[in-house]
């Protein structure tokens, strides 16, 4: 009897068999990307992972780190987490701009843009009649982020996508500011050591798009010049691999597909990286 109940104790999950990797995100990211036919990259990742883990993508269109916050989606990941599961998180194609006063979820700023700043700025203003103390795009990812670490899991914090680099005829890329603000929240969260890491999505989907060439580019922006084709969303499903193999992260150890393998003319190779970047 005793014996017994001690073998049911040690049967007691602590983790699940394998980790789940969750996905917090935009249309860029989630399921049916912006609709109108596009797809976001999340919905690929699960085939560089094979049965090794399971992937759920809870990113969700339309959403900024405020309002992802606002809305409890953070909130019912943290939930869901077991020690040993990961949390992607990519934001910054909705965060943009200064808060204005008198949003609603359609007119206005939509209640979804971050107060300006690298820091703890907060803007003060009314959303749905109710008054909001609008945090920064680091401040709503770092909360979020001590969250998922208290539960036990490992993070990516990743670099949003670039929108379609050949809109103007020419190949042109510059990094957004939230590129910066992704890799400096990686920083103070403590980096590879805490169990965080910055993967540069929006350069290596850039690399892939100069690769590819216009003619492909383009034809896979059917939309606009910020959502891709299923395609097109594959390819940047595969960019964020190689930027996760070109890191340190354990993560990249749980893929099957070997580096020699994605390394090529498709997405080119591992950018170059100095010891300060947090990969
Ligand atoms: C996308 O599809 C919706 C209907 O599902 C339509 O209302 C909207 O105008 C379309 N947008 C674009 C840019 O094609
Ligand atoms: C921090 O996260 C919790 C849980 O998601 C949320 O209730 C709270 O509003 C967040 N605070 C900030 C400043 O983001
Ligand atoms: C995916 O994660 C969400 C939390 O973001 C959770 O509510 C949902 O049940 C999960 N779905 C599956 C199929 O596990
Ligand atoms: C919004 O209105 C409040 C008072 O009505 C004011 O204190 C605040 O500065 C305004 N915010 C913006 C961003 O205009
Ligand atoms: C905000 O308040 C005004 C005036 O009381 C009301 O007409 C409007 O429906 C309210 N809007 C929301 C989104 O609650
Ligand atoms: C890894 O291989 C699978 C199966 O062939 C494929 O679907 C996936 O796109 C590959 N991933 C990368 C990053 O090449
Ligand atoms: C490392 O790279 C970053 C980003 O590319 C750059 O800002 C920084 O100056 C570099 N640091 C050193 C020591 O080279």
């Amino acid at each position: 009897m005793q014996f017994s109940s001690l073998i049911s104790l040690s049967l007691v999950p602590l983790s699940h068999a394998i980790p789940v990797i969750y996905i917090a995100g935009d249309s860029t990211t989630a399921p049916d990307g912006g609709h109108n036919g596009t797809q976001g990259w999340g919905e690929y990742l699960q085939y560089s992972f094979s049965a090794n883990t399971r992937v759920n993508n809870s990113a969700y269109a339309g959403r900024s780190a405020r309002s992802f916050t606002r809305e409890g989606r953070f909130a019912a990941i943290a939930e869901a987490l077991v020690p040993g599961d990961w949390v992607i998180i990519e934001f910054g194609i909705n965060d943009a701009g200064i808060p204005q006063n008198g949003s609603t979820s359609t007119t206005g700023d939509k209640g979804r843009v971050d107060c300006p700043g690298s820091g703890e700025e907060v803007c003060v203003v009314t959303y749905n009649n109710v008054t909001e103390y609008v945090q920064t795009f680091g401040t709503y990812v770092k909360n979020a982020s001590r969250l998922f670490l208290e539960k036990g899991a490992k993070l990516v914090i990743s670099e949003r996508l670039p929108t379609n680099s050949w809109q103007t005829g020419e190949f042109k890329f510059t990094p957004s500011v939230y590129a910066y603000y992704s890799m400096l929240v990686t920083q103070e969260l403590g980096g590879p050591k805490a169990g965080v890491y910055f993967v540069q999505h929006g350069q290596y989907a850039a690399q892939a798009q100069k690769l590819l060439g216009k003619d492909i580019v383009k034809a896979n922006y059917p939309m606009d010049n910020t959502h891709p084709a299923p395609y097109l969303a594959d390819i940047f499903h595969q960019a964020f691999v190689l930027g996760l193999k070109c890191g340190t992260s354990p993560l990249a150890d749980l893929i099957v597909n070997a580096t020699a393998r994605i390394e090529g003319p498709l997405l080119g190779t591992c950018i170059q990286a100095n010891a300060t970047l947090p990969i």
